[in-house]
């Protein structure tokens, strides 16, 4: 995508570094979850979390989405840009009383609930404004999802959801909540998974729970299974779209459910992670005795994901391939800690001060994580079609 000299021109004139979003891609993104969600009724929350730059939210949108939020600011950002409130989820384990009344005024779809005492904390505030409040009760299933444990969330050991031993409690709670209205359970595994093996398994799980409770005479609207599809890293170009087929008919196949009854799902990094580039520039290359390094002007306050998880991004030089000698080289950034580095012995052509490099599949949890650290500059981006 990268390797062409138009993408070089009009790049050279930018101040870097900056993401660089492909608003087509987006779309082309976009358009075929909502196809594969449409066909089986399926229901898409857009993780907000994953990136909230204003035009990739108004894309969202516009093309009927909803938002799921896992802070006051993030359902306030949603109800800006204009997502329906009767679409918005409300997530998170910490919630304030202050975040939890904003979102009761606005009267959001439902509060994916953590815990029994927050169940209890969200009655006594909807009781006193006079509202009711929708929630979902999220269950942790125990499931492994196989994926970087940082972001594993559906294990007994999480923070996440309340554990299955606790679920008796919670549903005797439930009746003395006047204020509260079980609309669903919630239930997310992880995220970047590309095993659909354990969205098969998930799916059992909530089968299993949504049983129980219907055996208890509480019916469940709503089965909201999170998020977590993966993408891509390695190979971008040639995946430039999840498999959303593949992933929606995991559910369609294997949730128990009857006409009434929908499925929610809560996708971040699938729909806008490989819309996302960081481009770059080399500010410097140096050749140790051993290593080849280039230094360029983006840095872990920029892209936290391979210093935090150990995560793979691409990189590609930006421009033309004019059959320059491979090296391999450290690209590392210019902020004081070791970790700042973007990858390990990878092959590029040749470099030198000025190239420009793309560190691919930024779209998610990239501008979005970038930090002041080292009083970095505010982080700038471009969109494909200015
Ligand atoms: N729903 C819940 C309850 C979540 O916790 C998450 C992500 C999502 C939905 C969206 O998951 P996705 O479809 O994007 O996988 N910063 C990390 C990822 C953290 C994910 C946190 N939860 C990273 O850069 O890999």
């Amino acid at each position: 995508m990268f390797n062409n000299k138009t993408m070089l021109d009009r790049f050279s004139a930018l101040e870097t570094p900056f993401y660089f979003y492909d608003l087509d891609l987006l779309e082309q993104t976009l358009d075929a979850a909502k196809k594969a969600a449409d066909k089986r009724g399926f229901h898409i929350h857009y993780a907000l979390k994953a990136n909230f730059n204003e035009r990739i939210l108004a894309l969202i949108q516009s093309k009927g989405f909803g938002a799921d939020c896992v802070s006051g600011n993030e359902v306030q950002k949603s109800i800006d840009m204009g997502f329906d409130a009767s679409k918005i989820t409300f997530a998170g384990v910490g919630k304030s009383d202050k975040e939890i009344i904003a979102a009761l005024q606005h009267h959001i779809f439902a509060f994916n609930v953590e815990s029994i005492q927050e169940m209890e904390v969200i009655n006594d505030l909807a009781q006193r404004l006079g509202v009711t409040a929708n929630v979902s009760l999220r269950i942790n299933p125990n499931i492994d999802a196989h994926t970087h444990h940082y972001i594993t969330t559906g294990l007994d050991e999480n923070k996440f959801g309340v554990p299955n031993s606790e679920l008796e409690k919670a549903a005797s709670v439930l009746r003395g909540c006047e204020a509260v209205n079980l609309v669903g359970l919630h239930f997310h595994v992880g995220s970047q998974i590309l095993d659909m093996n354990v969205f098969k398994s998930l799916c059992v799980k909530v089968n299993e729970w949504k049983n129980w409770f219907e055996e208890r005479g509480t019916y469940i609207k709503v089965l909201n299974v999170g998020g977590g599809l993966g993408v891509d890293y390695k190979a971008p170009d040639e995946n430039p779209i999840p498999d959303f087929e593949a992933y929606f008919d995991v559910f369609d196949k294997f949730l128990e459910r009857n006409s009434k009854q929908e499925v929610h799902f809560e996708l971040g990094r699938a729909l806008v992670a490989q819309c996302g580039s960081l481009v770059s520039k080399v500010l410097y290359t140096k050749s140790g005795i051993k290593k080849h390094f280039l230094i360029v002007d983006a840095g872990m306050t920029e892209l936290m994901r391979p210093a935090l998880y150990q995560a793979y991004h691409k990189i590609e030089r930006i421009g033309e391939d004019k059959g320059e000698v491979v090296l391999n080289y450290d690209v590392v950034g210019p902020i004081c800690e070791s970790s700042d580095c973007f990858g390990k012995e990878v092959e590029l052509p040749r470099c030198q001060r000025g190239d420009l490099i793309a560190i691919r599949t930024a779209g998610a949890y990239g501008e979005v994580m970038a930090s002041r650290y080292n009083l970095r500059e505010e982080i700038r981006y471009v969109y494909s079609e200015v």
